[in-house]
């Protein structure tokens, strides 16, 4: 494909309202599970993303029809055909690793690969196989491939960390194994909910998600649904974001409020006016914006480690100075170099990373080397004097739908160019 640049004209505020895309993090498992559901699956709300797209070709390649139209993604899962996800496949992004619970589940037996996806340092799933291993799994591991085989049966889980991706694997693989499975210390991410909400609606017994604690009751079979894929709160917070760093005003409708309040009080330190009403969210911000103290990533209702790039780019120009703490992965800032290509004051030291506002950035070129990191690029560059073209858009493009669209709707100077 060739390669293409988005070009920025900053300093334009951003104003006007933004209805929010569906949640990459929470229709990338829910696509996992359509291996688990008999029939037709339909997911309302789908964004049309490189990870989708990804997930969907491997849904095709174990044996399901996948069709995505206008938001609306149409899953028809008649028979699982094939228990192997080439390396390839597994590669292209790191949620590949949620289909090991159900395929396993389904199938008694499957051949995996070591996933891919961002580099924030390394990203192991030795949780994942330890929680599967105590369910019954006997896994072998050699050169990057997982042979898996085994009936699954309901276990009581401890995990070592609240890790998303664990969580959601065993709760895709307890659904139909047999017995009762319960996982302590299970992460809360509103993502977890969602996915429970999708299983409860095909026919499963999910109790708990969103808390610490979540129990699986084993079903015997589980049914297609229609569904609607919550909304993703990281785009939300990313829009937001560059209303903030622009000094301008938006709305954005048809988001969880709720799911976001470690990140919308970052924004009222930061000077911002935040409201929140039903599910819609409302940021007034006036230039300079100041900076908030300490910002920590935690897991789930904590900071979250997807938007402290977001935060970083918006503090860039923001009075006085923001300490930030990484505290989920080893190594997230990777577009600080960039960032400070662009005139930001930004130290760096292991997990710490302090910012001192600078009174302007200027645009350059500058290179997405994650998903996050291209986002902050992207709100430094509409923030910043001057032009910047972002490259590498297959990181942006990963998890954010058409964002020059949603930008130029808000009357940002943006263009794609190919
Ligand atoms: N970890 C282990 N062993 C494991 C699993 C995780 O050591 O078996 C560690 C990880 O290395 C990391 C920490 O635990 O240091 C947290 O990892 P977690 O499993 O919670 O993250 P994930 O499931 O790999 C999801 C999101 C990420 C998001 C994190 C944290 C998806 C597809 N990805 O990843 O999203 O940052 O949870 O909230 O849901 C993004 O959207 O840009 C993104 C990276």
């Amino acid at each position: 494909m060739a390669e293409s640049k988005l070009v920025i004209e900053g300093g334009h505020p951003l104003r006007g309202e933004l209805t929010v895309q569906g949640a990459k993090n929470s229709v990338l498992p829910l696509l996992s599970a359509a291996v688990l559901c008999d029939g037709d699956i339909v997911l309302e709300r789908c964004p049309a993303l490189s990870d989708v797209y990804a997930a969907s070709r491997i849904l095709t390649h174990l044996g399901c029809r996948c069709r995505l139209t206008q938001g609306r993604m149409e899953i028809r899962n008649t028979g699982i055909t094939c228990t192997e996800i080439p390396e390839t496949m597994m590669h292209e992004m790191r949620s590949s690793i949620t289909f090991l619970g159900p395929l396993l589940s389904r199938s008694g037996s499957c051949t995996l690969y070591l996933p891919g996806g961002c580099e924030l340092g390394p990203r192991p799933i030795d949780m994942h196989l330890h929680a599967l291993r105590q369910m019954g799994a006997e896994i072998h591991e050699s050169h990057g491939m997982l042979q898996v085989q085994g009936r699954l049966r309901g276990a009581e889980l401890h995990l070592p960390f609240p890790s998303v991706g664990a969580t959601e694997n065993i709760i895709l693989a307890a659904v139909l194994a047999r017995g009762q499975t319960r996982i302590h210390n299970a992460a809360r991410e509103p993502e977890i909910r969602d996915l429970a909400d999708f299983l409860n609606a095909c026919g499963a017994r999910v109790s708990g998600a969103g808390t610490d604690t979540v129990f699986v009751q084993g079903v015997d079979r589980l049914q297609g649904c229609t569904y609607r894929v919550m909304p993703d709160r990281i785009a939300a917070a990313t829009y937001l974001a560059a209303a903030a760093a622009t000094g301008g005003s938006v709305c954005v409708q048809d988001c969880c409020p709720g799911d976001l309040t470690a990140v919308t009080e970052v924004f009222r330190q930061m000077g911002c006016r935040v409201y929140s009403h039903e599910n819609r969210i409302y940021l007034q911000s006036s230039l300079p914006l100041h900076a908030a103290p300490y910002i920590r990533t935690m897991p789930h209702p904590g900071f979250p480690t997807d938007a402290q790039a977001l935060l970083m780019a918006a503090h860039c120009k923001a009075r006085g100075s923001c300490m930030f703490e990484e505290t989920i992965f080893d190594s997230r800032y990777r577009h600080a170099d960039d960032l400070i290509r662009m005139g930001a004051d930004i130290r760096l030291s292991g997990r710490a990373a302090v910012v001192h506002g600078v009174q302007r950035l200027s645009g350059t070129t500058v290179h997405a080397t994650d998903l996050r990191g291209g986002a902050a690029l992207l709100i430094a560059g509409l923030s910043a004097e001057g032009i910047t073209e972002l490259t590498e858009l297959s990181h942006l493009d990963r998890g954010y739908e058409n964002p020059e669209h949603v930008l130029r709707s808000l009357g940002a100077k943006i263009e794609r160019i190919t």
